[in-house]
C-alpha cells in the first residue's frame, strides 16, 4: 500500500487500485516496482484468488510517466517497465482489470496479459508508439496481429489515435463493456465468482492456454525492449515527450 497504488484483500479478491489521479495515474519507476511485489505476494498468498487491477471511474492510466521516461528511461531488461511485463506475462494465477477513462500506452498492452478484462462506456483506448517516435512493448507485436491481423494492428499504432470500448470488444482487448455507473459492479460480481471456482482448476487453465505462446512471448518481450530502449534515445522521442510535457505539439519535421 502507497500514495500511489492501493491494496485490500477482500472475499478471495485482491483489489489494486492506481491511485495517482492528478496525474492521470501514470506509471512510474517506483510504481512499476511496487506492483511487481503486489504480483509477487499475490501469487503467494493462498488466501488471493483473483487480482483485480482497476485505476478510477474517470481514469484507468496515462501509461509510462513521461518524466520517468526523459530522465529514468529503462537501461536493459531488468529495468522497472520490462521486469513488470515480465511478471504480468509470466503469472500463474488469474489477472482481471477494469477500466475507463484513458488506457493508454502500456496501460493498454498490459491488458493483453490479462485473463478478463472489462471497461465502462466511457473508456479511451490509445497506442500512441509512433506518436511518441518509439515502438510498440509488452508484447504487443505478437499479440495483436494474432487478435485483430496486420493491418488493423497496423490501423491502431502507426495512427495511435483513440478507440472506444466497442471497438475495444470487437478487437478482443476486452471481454465486454458496461455503463459507466455499473461496470465496477458488474467486474466486482464476476470477479467473486471466479474466486469462487476451483482455484487448481483456474491455474491449469491458464498454464494451458498460455503454454504454446510462453516461448514467442519471452523472445518477444526482449527483442521489444531491445528496440524500444534504442528508440527512447532518438531525437524524435525525446521532441515528443518534451512536446507533451511542455504542452505543445511535436515538430518532427526536421528529422529523417
Ligand atoms: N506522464 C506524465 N504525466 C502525465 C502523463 C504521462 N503519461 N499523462 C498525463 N500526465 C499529466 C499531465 O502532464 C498533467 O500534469 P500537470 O497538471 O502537472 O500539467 C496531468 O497529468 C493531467 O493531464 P492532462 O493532459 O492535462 O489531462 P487530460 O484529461 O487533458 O488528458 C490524457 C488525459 C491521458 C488523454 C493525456 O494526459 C495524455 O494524452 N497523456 C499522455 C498519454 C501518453 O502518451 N502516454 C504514453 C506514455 S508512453
Amino acid at each position: 500500500m502507497s500514495e500511489n497504488i492501493s491494496t485490500q484483500l477482500e472475499d478471495g479478491i485482491l483489489y489494486v487500485t492506481l491511485n495517482r489521479l492528478d496525474k492521470k495515474n501514470a506509471i512510474t519507476n517506483d510504481m512499476y516496482i511496487e506492483l511487481i511485489n503486489i504480483v509477487a505476494e499475490y501469487e503467494s498468498n493462498q488466501q488471493a484468488k483473483v487480482l483485480l487491477l482497476t485505476g478510477s471511474k474517470m481514469c484507468f492510466t496515462a501509461g509510462n510517466d513521461m518524466v520517468s521516461f526523459l530522465e529514468q528511461p529503462p537501461v536493459d531488461d531488468n529495468s522497472e517497465s520490462p521486469s513488470f511485463l515480465r511478471a504480468i506475462s509470466l503469472a500463474k494465477k488469474p489477472l482481471m482489470a477494469a477500466v475507463n477513462g484513458p488506457v493508454v500506452g502500456i496501460g493498454a498492452t498490459m491488458l493483453m496479459h490479462f485473463d478478463l478484462v472489462y471497461a465502462g462506456s466511457s473508456a479511451k483506448f490509445v497506442m500512441p508508439f509512433c506518436n511518441l517516435g518509439i515502438c510498440p512493448e509488452g508484447g504487443t507485436t505478437l499479440l495483436l496481429p494474432q487478435m485483430i491481423g496486420h493491418k488493423k494492428a497496423c490501423e491502431l499504432i502507426m495512427f495511435g489515435e483513440p478507440f472506444d470500448s466497442q471497438t475495444a470488444k470487437e478487437c478482443g482487448f476486452i471481454n465486454d463493456f458496461f455503463n459507466d455507473d455499473e461496470y465496477l459492479d458488474k467486474i466486482i460480481s464476476k470477479a467473486k465468482k471466479l474466486a469462487k471456482q476451483p482455484a487448481s482448476s483456474i491455474r491449469l487453465t491458464k498454464a494451458m492456454l498460455k503454454h504454446n505462446h510462453a516461448p514467442a512471448m519471452k523472445e518477444t518481450l526482449y527483442h521489444e525492449g531491445v528496440e524500444i530502449r534504442k528508440a527512447l534515445k532518438t531525437p524524435e522521442s525525446r521532441e515528443a515527450m518534451s512536446a507533451f510535457m511542455e504542452k505543445r505539439r511535436p515538430d518532427f519535421s526536421q528529422f529523417n
